[in-house]
């Protein structure tokens, strides 16, 4: 089998070429961050404008890394949404046609369970169950990964991603776009104890995030500052108090997270505990390790994928698509051409919504 995977939900146009022995032949990604730099985020509209620009000759580049024609290609998968409305349009237009025209099975993925799935691309032993910490620009989520199509979500985020929060801190301190490597970077050399900042949720039951609060702090202790430029220390400090605030919430929610995956399947019920981080934000080695010690303190196994496969890709949306079909066999992976973009497209759609929560706008 061998499946075209396209990705275009946010601010990366990507096409992949992936088999079902999780051999990925191509992976091309073509990140929009030059064109939004100047704004400080995502701008929905040149997002969308980008994406159709590029989408043809990336696909074409794909099949052509991968030495593959159309006429090999078994399948197309393309996310189907949640994302901003434009961009997946495109990716979700042109999978149909391709589909269309070369007459074989289209499949619409959700993106989140292209993330949720990417870590058995990488580490094809890894087997479900499995807890998944995702943590991206658009979204910031626990959930159980029990099967292929099978989720369930423990938490999410009530206002702001984690990514976005570090996003909007690296802005309002004046450092580069992305703000999640560049707050890190100025992270290493602050004192992280030196703001007291608060730690969102922290000792609540359940497993929801909150960072709005905590980017809000960040801002009132850059105002209490004496006034003039913030002196690079200053912002080295408030970066490094911000990730460490951050951490000890990302890790407390986590670990509530982990105590009810171990009651929903206690010991022996499975192929060992396994906390897989996915997203952009995995990137982050302050949390990494923070959340490696906390998977060492719960006798759990720390996954993280590669960083190309973390970030948005092409090769997770395959893949996906891959694992649908040795699931269900391709009458019923296949969606019908008629499938609509779906910018809200919960991945566990029993969950109840959380309140105020929504995509990355
Ligand atoms: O998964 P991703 O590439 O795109 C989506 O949002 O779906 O994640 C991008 C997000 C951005 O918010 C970026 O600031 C954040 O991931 N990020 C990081 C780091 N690298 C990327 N956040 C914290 N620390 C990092 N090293
Ligand atoms: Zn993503």
């Amino acid at each position: 089998m061998i499946v075209l995977g396209i990705e275009t939900s946010c601010d990366e146009t990507a096409a992949a070429i992936v088999t079902g022995d999780g051999e990925i032949l191509a992976d091309v990604v073509r990140s929009q961050l030059d064109l939004h730099r100047p704004y400080g985020g995502v701008v929905p509209e040149l997002a969308a404008r980008a994406h159709l620009e590029c989408i043809d000759g990336l696909i074409s580049q794909a099949l052509s890394e991968a030495q593959v024609t159309f006429a090999e290609v078994d399948a197309i998968a393309a996310t189907g949404g949640p994302g901003l409305i434009g961009g997946v349009i495109v990716g979700v237009m042109t999978g149909k046609a391709i589909a269309a025209t070369r007459k074989v099975p289209f499949m619409a993925i959700n993106h989140l369970e292209g993330h949720a799935l990417s870590a058995r691309l990488s580490d094809r032993s890894l087997e479900f169950p499995y807890l998944l910490l995702l943590v991206s620009g658009g979204h910031c989520q626990l959930l159980i990964v029990e099967g292929v199509g099978t989720y369930r979500r423990l938490g999410t985020t009530i206002d702001d991603a984690l990514g976005e929060a570090f996003d909007k801190v690296a802005r309002m301190l004046g450092l580069d776009y992305p703000g999640g490597p560049a707050v890190e970077r100025a992270a290493a050399t602050g004192n992280r104890g030196r703001f007291k900042l608060p730690r969102p949720m922290k000792g609540r039951t359940g497993c929801d995030f909150s960072f709005s609060g905590l980017k809000t702090a960040v801002r009132h202790a850059a105002l209490a500052l004496p006034e003039g430029p913030l002196q690079s220390t200053d912002v080295a400090d408030l970066c490094a108090s911000f990730q460490h605030a951050a951490a000890d919430s990302l890790a407390d929610r986590t670990a509530n997270a982990m105590a009810e995956f171990k009651s929903r399947y206690p010991s022996g019920d499975h192929h060992g505990d396994t906390l897989v981080v996915a997203g952009g934000v995995a990137a982050n080695m302050a949390l990494r390790q923070r959340l490696q010690s906390l998977a060492t303190d719960h006798h759990m196994k720390l996954v993280v994928p590669p960083a190309k496969l973390c970030t948005d890709n092409g090769a997770m949306i395959a893949w996906a698509g891959l694992e649908r079909l040795a699931a269900f066999g391709i009458d019923k992976a296949a969606d019908g051409l008629d499938f609509a973009p779906r910018p809200r497209w919960p991945l566990d759609q029993d969950a109840a919504a959380a309140a105020f929560a929504g995509v990355k706008a």
